[in-house]
């Protein structure tokens, strides 16, 4: 029978509290649509295990992670003990770079019952991918600081654009537009500030768009298109962007849906060389953690995208039906206007599938 390796890994703050519900859901879904799952259970890319250790995980991590064929990941981050950049770059952002997750997607939609910040909007209205490059652009650690304490004080902070990275995100983004309904590509760009790489990006999407004459393409600097996340977002279909540009959108996009606690997150490697890891898009929201009212959804969506990736279609229609009904008819966490727990969200979700 089907069976899968997946390594659990929970990480920091509320990462702890909504993993438990990422697996309840997993498991009702594993049940019904009879697949097994091979879980480990995963303690380090956690600030506890830099506390422990001095850094956030073992020297063999990559070996011990290889064999998975997908990788569930709560969230990372505990800036009390220790600072962003270490417990982000030692973890993170290393199993993106080293397992070349380079197609972050992350669906934005805003579902039935959950009320929506932006005036006169209804499901069906706001309902959009963003396709953000996950390797490489404004997320480096290449360049310094010189006269390092003085008044003459210089940072320098690369980003870096190969072809080869930035062609491959943008065939995936035109290979995902092309085969949905509307086959509508926008394009984040900077063209007109960012005076080197932004211009040679759109020239890019051009030269990788000339495989996809079906596809209409849209291309809208960064600062415009944010507005319209908030003014227009019917007119998104498929968004693609780099690093930065698609990190902030992705938080943007789902807060125009209610709550970044709904957004789910797919880091794939999309010709499975390395495994994949699935995980939510908000962090380990400390002003929260311990109160058991973060909301679960966002969790088990990246479990049910997860799913979805390993071939188990059934399995994860199964799981978003489970979280439309329970988003239309609560019970509802504190960020939804509800007053249920993590827990009492969680299992009636798992309940359904
Ligand atoms: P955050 O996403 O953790 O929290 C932002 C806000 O959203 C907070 O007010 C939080 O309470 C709320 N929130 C987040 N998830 C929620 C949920 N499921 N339900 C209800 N409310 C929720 O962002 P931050 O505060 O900028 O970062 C906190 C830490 O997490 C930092 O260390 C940061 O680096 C890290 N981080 C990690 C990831 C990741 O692991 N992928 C992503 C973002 C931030
Ligand atoms: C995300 C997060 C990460 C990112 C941080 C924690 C490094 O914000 O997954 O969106 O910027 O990619
Ligand atoms: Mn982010």
């Amino acid at each position: 029978s089907r069976s899968y390796k997946i390594a659990v890994i929970p990480g920091d703050g509320i990462g702890k509290e909504v993993m438990p519900e990422g697996l309840r859901a997993l498991q009702a879904a594993s049940q019904r649509f009879g697949f097994q799952l091979e879980l480990e259970h995963i303690e380090w890319a956690s600030c506890d295990y830099y506390a422990a250790h001095g850094q956030m995980m073992p020297d063999d991590w990559k070996a011990r992670l290889s064999d998975k064929d997908a990788i569930l990941f709560g969230a990372v981050g505990w800036p009390a003990t220790v600072p962003d950049h270490v417990s982000l770059w030692g973890s993170l952002l290393k199993f993106r770079r080293e397992f070349d997750q380079y197609i972050n997607l992350r669906p934005v939609r805003l579902f039935e019952g959950v009320p929506c910040p932006l005036a006169g909007r209804k499901p069906g209205e706001i309902d959009y991918l963003v396709v953000r490059e996950n390797t490489e652009g404004e997320y480096t650690n290449l360049g310094g600081v010189m006269f390092a304490g003085t008044e003459r004080e210089i940072v320098i902070q690369e980003s870096v654009f190969s072809r080869h990275g930035t062609d491959r995100v943008l065939r995936y983004a035109f290979e995902r537009a092309q085969s949905r309904p509307r086959k509508q590509l926008t394009v984040a760009t900077k063209s007109n500030g960012i005076a080197i790489s932004m211009p040679w990006w759109d020239g890019r999407a051009d030269a990788v768009g000339q495989d996809f004459p079906g596809v209409r393409v849209d291309k809208q600097h960064i600062d415009i298109l944010s507005a319209r996340f908030v003014l227009q977002p019917e007119r998104f279909d498929v968004v693609v962007a780099s690093n930065l540009f698609g990190d902030i959108l992705s938080d943007l996009g789902p807060a125009t849906t209610g709550t970044i606690g709904l957004a789910p997150s797919a880091n794939l490697n999309p010709e499975r060389r390395f495994p994949s890891l699935f995980e939510p898009v908000h962090g380990s929201a400390p002003d929260i953690y311990g109160q058991n009212i973060a909301n679960p959804v966002a969790m088990i969506w990246s479990a049910a995208l997860m799913l979805d990736f390993l071939g188990e279609r059934a399995a994860h229609d199964a799981m978003l039906g489970a979280i439309e009904t329970v988003l239309a008819q609560g019970p509802r966490t504190r960020d939804l206007g509800g007053r249920a727990s993590t827990t009492e969200m969680g299992t009636a979700v798992a309940t359904l599938i």
